[in-house]
This record gives C-alpha cells, structure tokens and sequence, in this order.
C-alpha cells in the first residue's frame, strides 16, 4: 500500500465516524490538552483506532483527535502529536497533517513548548513563530515525491501566515495578552541542548527552540495549508540559568499559563 493510500484509509475512518468536516485544525503541544475539552458537539476518535495513525507516548500529550465546534467553526483538536525522537520517522510523524489537508482543512495551528533563547523573554511568554531554522538534519518530504500531495520544491518563504500572525496581534492586542514573535529553531532532540548548543542557536538568529514543528510545517506547507504556529516558552534554554532543564519545569509553565494560551487561541480562530 502506498502511503498516499495509508492516509486515504485513514481519512475515510475519520469521515465514516464523524459528521461535519473540519476546516480548521489545532495541533495541542504539551500541556495544552485542556484545549480539547472546549470543543463543542464533540466527537473524539482514539489515534489508535485510526489506521496508520501514530500513537504519542509522551506525558501530557493525551492521543486523541477532536472533531467538533468552536467559535462557530469547524475544527479538529490533535491532543497529542507524535514526535521524531519517539523513534518514528519524519513520514509517520507527520501522517496527521497529510490526513487534515486530504479531509480539507485550509489552516492549521500548530502550538508548543520551547525554550527561550532571546534574553528578552520570560518563562510563560507566547511567542508567535515567524519564521523556523530547521536542524533535524533530515526533511519529512524526502523520498519519491506524490504530486497529489503537493510539489517537489515547495516554497517556504512565507511558511507562518503573515495574515495570521497579524490576526494573532490583533487578538492579544484586544485582550490584553501579550505576545512575543521570533524565530523557532527545530531540533529532534530528545535530549535537551547544550549551553554551548543554545549560543550557537542565538547566533544563527534563533528565538527559540524545540522538538516538533517545523517538519509539521513543511507538511502543510507541502499541501498548500496555511499556518500558524506559537510556541509557550516553559523555561529559558540551556545555560541562560545557572540550573538544570527538566520536563516536570515545562508541564508547570504550561500548565500556568493555558488560560492565556487558550484565549488567544479562541480569539484567533473567532477572527479567522
Ligand atoms: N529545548 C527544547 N525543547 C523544549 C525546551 C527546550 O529548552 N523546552 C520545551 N521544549
């Protein structure tokens, strides 16, 4: 079976369960699951019922898609995304975008956890990504290229919506929530960086870095689907401090400042 007929298989699952159609799609980073409980009329589907679909082992990322309304919109929730150090390859990691852009979404909002490289931001800032550096030293569009997906060479010089970046501003501008804009630089980790490492990503014109992503990008980007992307920054990066980094310090900030997150989030889709 090609993959193409992978993701076919598993977008008629999702349409043989559910009604309506999303036209719009949020990917939850971690510590972001609440999200999904706002959907109203929700269908959920496990991602393990789902042919072909990855499962995400990662702590706060709960493994399931949410179809339902929200702000009077149709919309599909991922809590839960499956990420390249999980040992799947790039292709598999990113087979939940192939199956959004063939069920018809036109826009994606991708969320995250990062560290913050620029000295200017605090633990719990919102940074809007304008742009990405992608260093996973691999691309999820390597391989024979399916036309029907998209083409060869897909032009990435607007890869984040200049319209929804700006929605965003408009947005955190009204409701009083304030947002930051940078540069998200992609690495598959699972370890975290270097002091050393964080230097280098500053010098390069990093804003921010983390795990996921930018191959979710270039996935929709591929398949013409506009994005939007923004990351919490749960910690400063390596070395900013003089202390160590841990997963429990990434799921706190997270989970300090979802309200925000969560408002920015439904004022945006509201606007779209
Ligand atoms: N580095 C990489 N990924 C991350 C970080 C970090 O400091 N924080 C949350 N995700």
């Amino acid at each position: 079976m090609t993959y193409y007929d992978q993701v076919a298989e598993a977008v008629e699952y999702v349409r043989g369960t559910v009604g309506k159609m999303p036209d719009i799609a949020v990917v939850l980073g971690s510590g972001l699951g609440d999200f999904a409980n706002r959907v109203a009329n929700a269908r959920t589907i496990s991602y393990s019922d789902i042919p072909h679909w990855p499962p995400s082992a990662v702590v706060g990322h709960a493994g399931k898609l949410v179809l339902g309304e929200l702000c009077g919109k149709q919309v599909a929730v991922l809590a839960g995304r499956a990420h390249f150090y999980e040992g799947h390859e790039l292709l598999r990691a990113t087979f939940s975008i192939r199956v959004l852009g063939l069920l018809g979404v036109k826009t994606i909002i991708l969320t995250n956890a990062a560290g913050g490289i620029n000295m200017s931001f605090e633990s719990g800032a919102l940074m809007v990504i304008d742009d990405h550096i992608n260093l996973f030293g691999t691309n999820p569009l390597i391989g024979p290229n399916d036309e029907r997906f998209g083409p060869r060479f897909p032009d990435m010089t607007e890869a984040y919506s200049k319209r929804l970046r700006a929605l965003v501003d408009k947005v955190a501008g009204e409701r009083g929530i304030k947002v930051a804009h940078g540069v998200y630089a992609a690495l598959h980790g699972p370890s975290y960086e270097t002091p050393a490492e964080i230097r280098y990503l500053r010098t390069i014109g990093a804003d921010a870095v983390g795990m996921s992503t930018a191959p979710e990008t270039i996935v929709a980007r591929h398949m013409g689907i506009e994005v939007l992307a923004i990351s919490c920054i749960t910690n400063m990066a390596a070395g900013v401090f003089d202390k160590p980094l841990n997963h429990a310090e990434v799921m706190e900030t997270a989970a300090r400042v979802k309200d925000q997150f969560i408002a920015l989030l439904e004022g945006t889709i509201q606007g779209l």
